[in-house]
């Protein structure tokens, strides 16, 4: 087994992010999508993040070349072999996740440790599909990866205190703030962060400001960098629906209904800015 080397399943916007945050770091990285030109655009994304970096005078060319000599695109699932680490960052969907980590169980030896970037679904859950459920760990990265500092880490009911101590080195290599929760729906930020933007939705759907004026609001009233409509266009709408969804269908309570302005702009394919648009174009 390589110790340097991290396996990375979806090189989107979350895991092209944490590709690049590994790299810098030292690691090794093989980044791995349903589709090679899926992850040769994450690989492309890297590059070119590394190259704005190098413009500002924030990174030396050499280091640029050093991290981007570390990046493998994998063709398939086997490149996960002989890693250390593997993170998966695909979409939350709780059955592809697990189909995903059922496949990668068979191929890698015993002692990698899985991680799930998920935000929403229970690690506790993913780890049953795997026949590794003690060293299987939550590992949740902020977007923009390579900018937010916080790591959060969540232990599933069978995650060993090994694992916990595993993830919090890694993090720390990796140059992250860490803290660690235990599986409930959301974890810490997006259970106070995600019903925040939902409720900017409802407020917008009822009228109550503009979108421009909500987020002029939270930004010059609580400092936030953003506002909660242009963050949740950063995010994707699809992707807070989903979290929604899960805090609403496992909490079973009312105040984490998803805006019905939300669902109905995930219908129409307005995600946010993958999209071109969503409270604002782009
Ligand atoms: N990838 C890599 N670097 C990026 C980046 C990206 N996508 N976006 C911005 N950056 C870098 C810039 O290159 C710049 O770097 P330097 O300081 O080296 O020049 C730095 O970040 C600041 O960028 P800008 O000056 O362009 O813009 P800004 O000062 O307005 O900051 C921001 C942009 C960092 C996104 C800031 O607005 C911010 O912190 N927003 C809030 C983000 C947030 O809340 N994220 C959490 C979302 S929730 C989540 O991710 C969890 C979930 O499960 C849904």
């Amino acid at each position: 087994m390589d110790s340097k080397k991290i396996f990375i399943a979806g090189a989107g916007q979350m895991g092209a992010g944490i590709a690049q945050t590994a790299l810098q770091a030292g690691y090794r990285v093989a980044l791995y999508d349903m589709q090679e030109a899926l992850a040769a655009k994450g690989a492309k994304k890297i590059a070119d993040n590394l190259q704005k970096s190098v413009d500002k005078g924030r990174l030396a060319a050499a280091d640029k070349d050093a991290c981007l000599g570390r990046l493998a695109i994998a063709a398939s699932l086997e490149a996960a072999a002989e890693a250390a680490l593997v993170i998966e960052a695909i979409f939350e969907d709780a059955a592809a996740k697990k189909q995903l980590f059922a496949s990668l169980d068979d191929l890698c030896g015993p002692d990698t440790i899985f991680a799930s970037n998920t935000s929403s679904i229970s690690i506790t859950e993913l780890a049953s599909a795997t026949k590794r459920p003690a060293k299987f760990i939550g590992m949740h990265f902020f977007n923009p990866v390579p900018v937010m500092k916080l790591l959060e880490i969540t232990r599933g009911l069978r995650t060993a205190e090994e694992t916990l101590q595993f993830a919090l080195a890694a993090g720390e290599k990796l140059g992250k703030v860490t803290v660690v929760a235990k599986d409930v729906p959301g974890f810490v930020v997006n259970r106070i962060l995600d019903p925040m933007l939902n409720e900017a939705i409802g407020m917008l759907d009822e009228g109550v400001a503009s979108a421009e004026d909500i987020d002029k609001a939270m930004v010059n009233g609580c400092n936030h960098p953003m506002g909660p409509l242009a963050l949740t266009d950063m995010i994707g709408l699809d992707v807070l629906l989903a979290i929604m969804e899960v805090l609403y269908n496992e909490y079973g309570d009312p105040k984490y209904r998803p805006a019905p302005l939300l669902r109905k702009m995930v219908r129409a394919g307005y995600l946010g800015r993958k999209s071109g648009r969503g409270f604002y174009q782009y």
